[in-house]
């Protein structure tokens, strides 16, 4: 399969990069295996417990997992580490994502993990802090604001949506307003921040060291 479209690759040089060739043996018979990859193998993107799966049985057995932390990530612009944040979401589990702004978003570096991931879209900040407050989530922006306060020695809430800004602006006021808080993330070097993707998979793991491996902080 190509990883951008999940459709078979045809070139006989690439069936060896990833994933696994058609079924050898009698054929499985259980309803979440998909007759087409077992046919033709399964060159997608998924990890190994999932190769030969239907996309929908793979989708329920992440739905039955799924961490209680939301993502958020502003879209004014279009910003290229969308498909990227997404596609740490996929990986840390994320319970949903949340587009707000405009629709249409840059898949290209998602590498079609949006496809197994529930992915909102809310039009204003108003409609997402709405949302949020209904869902009983607590909001924290993700950026370096003079009134950051540092994610690493930071509690971070069990049920609440990390939201993260664009390249160039960061997060819009209206967000900063509506977080309890604004974590940043400590840096060394010369550079003014780091890019949102890098900052996502450093706060999803936050997050999962915090609740999954009950490390405590300060
Ligand atoms: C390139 S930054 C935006 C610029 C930033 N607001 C500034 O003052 O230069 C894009 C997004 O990446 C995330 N980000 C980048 N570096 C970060 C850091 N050190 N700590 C927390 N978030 C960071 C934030 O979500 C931010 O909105």
């Amino acid at each position: 399969m190509n990883e951008q479209t999940d459709e078979p690759v045809n070139d006989p040089s690439m069936q060896h990069v990833i994933g696994v060739g058609p079924w050898e043996g009698e054929l499985p018979t259980d309803e979440k295996y998909d007759p087409r990859l077992l046919a033709e193998g399964d060159r997608r993107n998924v990890a190994d417990k999932y190769r030969y799966w239907t996309m929908d049985a793979i989708i329920a057995d992440l739905d039955e997992r799924r961490h209680d932390f939301h993502i958020a990530i502003e879209n004014w612009q279009h910003d290229m580490n969308i498909g990227t944040v997404v596609r740490s979401a996929n990986a840390f589990l994320a319970k949903e994502v949340h587009i707000i702004g405009r629709r249409r978003w840059n898949r290209r570096g998602a590498m079609v993990t949006d496809r197994y991931q529930h992915v909102r879209h809310h039009a204003t900040v108003e409609e997402f802090v709405a949302w949020a407050q209904e869902a009983g989530l607590t909001i924290l922006g993700i950026d370096i604001f003079p009134d950051s306060v540092p994610l690493e020695t930071y509690d971070l809430p069990k049920n609440c949506v990390l939201v993260f800004g664009q390249e160039g602006p960061g997060l819009s006021p209206e967000v900063h307003a509506a977080a309890k808080d604004t974590l940043s993330i400590e840096q060394f070097g010369s550079t003014r921040s780091i890019n949102a993707a890098s900052a996502a998979g450093i706060a999803m793991h936050a997050w999962v060291r915090r609740h999954v491996f009950g490390q405590k902080v300060g």
